[in-house]
């Protein structure tokens, strides 16, 4: 019957993982009707509760502590990798998110599909470990430097210290796609009619962390000066690729927003 097919997306049984993550947030508005389960519902490095039939998990719960990954590695790996595999034990097609840092970072033209990962971080190393346990019925979500309006991210820390400051001090050595996730949110309702596999989906256009920081104040009309300083400077525990911008080799990829249409939709719902 026709109708069997006109919304294939707003039938399906959809559950949300990591639902009180950033991510999460806007997946489970890009989903309506989506089971949002946050932390408190399903600690995702014990098993799946019940849940009862299933059609789609879109797994965003995650360890994002970069740094805290280099000094509790295994904690990060029970939550990135045991969480995958007990997401994929749900036993329906699965969205994974993962991370820009599985690459190194020495390329200087954008990483696509086909290039070889390679983890500098013990974070990166737990992403391409959950890219393996997430499974053959499985969408592999690489983004990049995503921010929203809630959790802890770099917009909202700017406008703190924007507000704060005369000036702060910021990396200008590492290049990629800040992405905003209502965009990908968004993207990933295209991505599920789309055949499993790796895909890179980040925003348009690239720039380094200083620069997003310079736009955030301008487009936020803060006075605040950015001292540009090298990642060495700023002496963090785990290593950061410095070029990870990503790009889709696939030609029927969803194809995002600028970062700076992200960032201005992002400060229109925070203010
Ligand atoms: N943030 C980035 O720049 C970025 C870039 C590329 C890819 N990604 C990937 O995108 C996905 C979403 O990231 P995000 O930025 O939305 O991260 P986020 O805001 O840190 O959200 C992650 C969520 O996972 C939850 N979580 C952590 N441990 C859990 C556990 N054991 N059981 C259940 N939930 C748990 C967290 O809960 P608590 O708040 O209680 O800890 C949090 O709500 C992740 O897979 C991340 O690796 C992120």
């Amino acid at each position: 019957m026709e109708h069997d097919i006109a919304d294939p997306v707003g039938t399906r049984r959809v559950v949300v993982t990591g639902a009180g993550g950033q991510l999460g947030a806007a997946l489970c508005e890009a989903f309506p009707g989506a089971l949002g389960l946050t932390r408190a519902d399903w600690d995702v490095t014990m098993p799946p509760p019940p849940l009862g039939p299933v059609d789609l998990v879109l797994h965003a719960a995650a360890w994002t502590d970069v740094d805290g990954a280099e000094s509790e590695p295994q904690e990060a790996a029970a939550v990135n990798v045991g969480g995958t595999q007990h997401a994929a034990e749900l036993g329906a097609p699965l969205v994974l998110f993962s991370s820009d840092y599985v690459f190194d970072g020495r390329k200087r033209e954008p990483y696509v599909e086909s290039d070889a990962p390679n983890p500098q971080s013990a974070y990166g190393r737990t992403k391409l470990h959950a890219e393996g346990a997430a499974g053959d019925d499985a969408w592999i979500v690489r983004s990049s430097w995503l921010f929203g309006w809630t959790s802890h991210n770099f917009v909202r820390t700017m406008l703190r210290l924007g507000a704060e400051r005369d000036e702060v001090a910021v990396v200008d050595d590492q290049r990629g796609c800040p992405t905003y996730v209502g965009h990908l949110a968004e993207a990933t309702r295209e991505l599920v009619e789309l055949p499993r596999g790796i895909w890179h989906i980040a925003a348009d256009g690239d720039c380094t962390w200083a620069e997003f920081a310079e736009a955030i104040f301008e487009e936020a009309g803060l006075d605040c000066r950015v001292r540009r300083i090298t990642t060495a400077e700023l002496g963090r525990p785990a290593p950061r690729p410095a070029y990870s911008v990503l790009r889709s080799e696939r030609p029927d990829a969803p194809v995002l927003p600028h970062w700076r249409a992200g960032l201005r939709d992002c400060l229109a719902r925070l203010a």
